[in-house]
């Protein structure tokens, strides 16, 4: 199958390229920053070309020239710091050239991106894992951008009968994630990096989930042929900042790690209690421990160093 993985060379994008091109499918990467990560080791199985999604035209040369049955689009701004201009263009009309260029090119599947950060704070909902019929209280820029994304979604699929996917990620976790939300990834990966690291709540929440998982959960709703849901949690594993602390530390004694405070940070922790029954269900996905990711980080950024990996 042809798929257009646009956003290909980011922190999700790069592996979900490579996961989809190893289940052997034509893939085609378009990013407006394709030289942030080679496929050359693939042996030419991956087209990767420069496109910028915000131009129209730019994205209908590809998709014209290539004609995907499948696109993804993971390009975004991450945070809310950005200029309302600059982030509305990629975020919201990007999203929409996407959507619009997948509907006069007869695309069968089209998915995107969402977000946890729709639902903004835990508090919102009690203490009790949030679904994706639950009303949504995102905040800031990026949240709101996502809330806008899963309305055009909607509007494009009630207005043109097309197939439009969201999958709303928790805090996705990996060695390389420098942009979002990086306080659960710093906590693993400096400590790795025999550097000390501090926060301001060890009880701040989170709710981490692999990479690598996430890559997966894609693969899999992308290659429905008629998924039952616009929208997809992800889910994760509930901790908090210094529960993962407790993990690194076991295998890590002698990281430097400290917080401020002991409390102080739940009440303004984002959503972490997150219900992903529907993906679960209907895709069967299935999630390696929590733990066990932690070493996989840890001993990636050890390979990096040219230091041996640690046992489980
Ligand atoms: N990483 C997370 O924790 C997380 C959590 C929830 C949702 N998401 C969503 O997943 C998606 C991918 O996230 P990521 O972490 O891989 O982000 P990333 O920043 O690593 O990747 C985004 C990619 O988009 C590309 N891009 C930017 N502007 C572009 C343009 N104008 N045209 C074409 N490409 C452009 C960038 O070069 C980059 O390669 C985003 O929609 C993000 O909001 C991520």
């Amino acid at each position: 199958m042809s798929i257009l993985v646009i956003g290909g060379t980011g922190f999700i994008g790069h592996r979900l390229v490579r996961l989809l091109a190893a289940q052997g499918h034509a893939v085609i990467c378009m990013d407006i920053n394709p030289t942030a990560h080679s496929f050359a080791d693939l042996g030419g199985k991956v087209a990767s070309l420069r496109g910028d999604v915000t131009q129209f035209d730019d994205l209908m040369a590809v998709m014209g020239k290539v004609r995907p049955e499948r696109v993804v689009n993971l390009s975004y701004y991450l945070g809310s710091d950005h200029a309302p201009h600059v982030a509305m263009k990629l975020n919201i009309l990007g999203m929409d050239n996407c959507f619009e260029a997948a509907r006069l090119l007869g695309v069968t599947h089209t998915m995107y991106a969402s977000s946890l950060a729709v639902n903004g704070k835990q508090t919102h909902y009690g203490n009790r894992p949030v679904t994706e019929a639950d009303d949504v209280h995102g905040e800031y820029q990026y949240a709101k951008h996502k809330i806008v994304n899963e309305w055009q979604a909607q509007d494009y699929s009630e207005k043109f009968g097309m197939l439009i996917t969201g999958i709303r990620p928790a805090n996705v976790t990996g060695p390389d994630k420098v942009r979002g939300s990086v306080d659960h990834v710093n906590l693993i990966t400096e400590p790795a990096r025999g550097n000390a690291i501090s926060f301001p709540f060890k009880d701040a929440m989170r709710c981490p989930i692999h990479v690598d998982d996430i890559c997966e959960v894609f693969a899999r709703v992308l290659m429905a042929e008629k998924p039952a849901h616009r929208i997809y949690n992800t889910g994760g594993i509930t901790i908090s900042l210094g529960e993962i602390a407790d993990i690194v530390r076991g295998y890590l004694p002698d990281a430097k790690i400290t917080f401020a405070k002991e409390t102080g940070g739940r009440d303004a922790s984002g959503n972490y209690m997150i219900d992903n029954t529907r993906l679960v269900r209907e895709f069967g996905v299935q999630y390696r421990p929590y733990r066990e990711r932690v070493l996989q980080i840890i001993n990636d950024i050890r390979r990096d160093n040219g230091e041996p990996a640690l046992e489980a």
